[in-house]
């Protein structure tokens, strides 16, 4: 289509229309015939000025326009997509759920019956910061059938699941292989490790129906990617989680299921408050005082810091929007560069 700058373009380069109007000399035109062109060229001129001044302006409030509309995908990246968040109660897992809903995300909520009123609390909060529409579930990750009416659930309610974020878990106690209790290492390995697999199981089967895809963030921790001495049973069930999210996400790429975990160090809140209040003065089976932990946890972060919640809220979200496409089988650390 010709644009007003266009036609003035054209009639600019035309010798012979040129020819007609000598700028310099405003009062004279070269030739005597030229004058019958007079009409048609200030019809030209006007129409051709109309024009630019119509493109020119289309352009700017189309700039403005998709200015605007690129802040709003900026900041709503999720909107549209269902979050489902186990361990929703906990710190990360509050942490998370606003960061999504702040997205646009509609959430599914899920935690112990015992979390109810925080979970309420929680969902009260949500919803007044706008969240388009948020569920609250007593699943317990460990027992079958919380976990399938769970997904039923979500799925009757919103219509299928996009992204599941797997953060359920527990710390236990720190122990050393022999201090490790038989009935603390199964009920660590049952929630961090079974809960994690009937989730993803019972997710991914709903993901692969939809044909949709998805994506699946599981909770893995630094105790996941290295050994360490005091943490042995939250440690082997970490590095389950690791392995378990490397397998899933070979199986599931084929249904454009991206699986990916999360291996914080230390971050603010009350899973290390519990370990630093732990009924004993020391921790580690003895080894440190509660505040020799805390200077010792500082020392040893090349950034001389525990992580904020925040700090791997963002983290989750990064993971699970568009711009992470190719990445599948990460397990990330979020972790100050203590493996680096
Ligand atoms: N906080 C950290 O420093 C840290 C570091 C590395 C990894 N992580 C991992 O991040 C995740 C979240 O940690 P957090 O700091 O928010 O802990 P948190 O204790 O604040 O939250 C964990 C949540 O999981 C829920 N939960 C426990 N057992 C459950 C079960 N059987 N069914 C359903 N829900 C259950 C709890 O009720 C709680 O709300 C955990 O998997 C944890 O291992 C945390």
């Amino acid at each position: 289509m010709f644009s007003g700058r266009l036609i003035i373009r054209r009639v600019l380069q035309r010798p012979s229309l040129l020819k007609c109007y000598n700028f310099r000399r405003a009062s004279t035109w070269s030739t005597a015939k030229s004058w019958h062109l007079l009409p048609a060229l200030s019809a030209i001129a006007v129409t051709g000025g109309a024009l630019y001044v119509w493109s020119y302006a289309k352009s700017r409030l189309y700039e403005v326009h998709s200015a605007e509309e690129k802040e709003r995908e900026q900041t709503r990246k999720f909107e549209g997509k269902t979050v489902l968040i186990t361990g929703a109660a906990g710190d990360l897992g509050s942490a998370t759920a606003k960061a999504f809903s702040q997205q646009g995300a509609r959430l599914v909520l899920c935690d112990l019956p015992s979390t109810e009123a925080t979970l309420k609390q929680l969902l009260t909060e949500l919803l007044s910061l706008g969240s388009p529409a948020v569920i609250c579930a007593s699943v317990d990750v460990t027992n079958i059938e919380d976990v399938k009416r769970c997904v039923q659930q979500s799925v009757e309610q919103f219509g299928g699941i996009d992204i599941l974020f797997n953060n359920a878990g527990i710390f236990g106690s720190s122990a050393s292989l022999d201090q490790t209790d038989e009935a603390m290492f199964k009920k660590i390995q049952d929630v961090n490790v079974y809960g994690v697999f009937l989730m993803m199981k019972y997710v991914s089967k709903e993901m692969i129906k939809s044909g949709k895809g998805g994506v699946i963030i599981n909770m893995s921790s630094v105790a996941g990617l290295r050994g360490s001495k005091w943490l042995f049973a939250y440690g082997a069930s970490k590095f389950a989680v690791s392995g378990m999210t490397r397998s899933a996400a070979k199986s599931l790429a084929e249904h454009k299921i991206r699986v990916c975990a999360l291996a914080p160090y230390f971050l603010e809140g009350s899973l290390v408050d519990g370990i630093l209040e732990d009924a004993s003065d020391t921790v580690y089976g003895g080894a440190m005082t509660k505040d020799q932990l805390e200077s010792f946890v500082q020392k040893v972060s090349p950034v001389g810091r525990v992580g904020k919640m925040s700090e791997a809220a963002v983290a989750v979200l990064f993971l699970c929007s568009d711009e992470a496409s190719y990445l599948t089988g990460v397990v990330l650390p979020v972790d100050g560069g203590l493996t680096a």
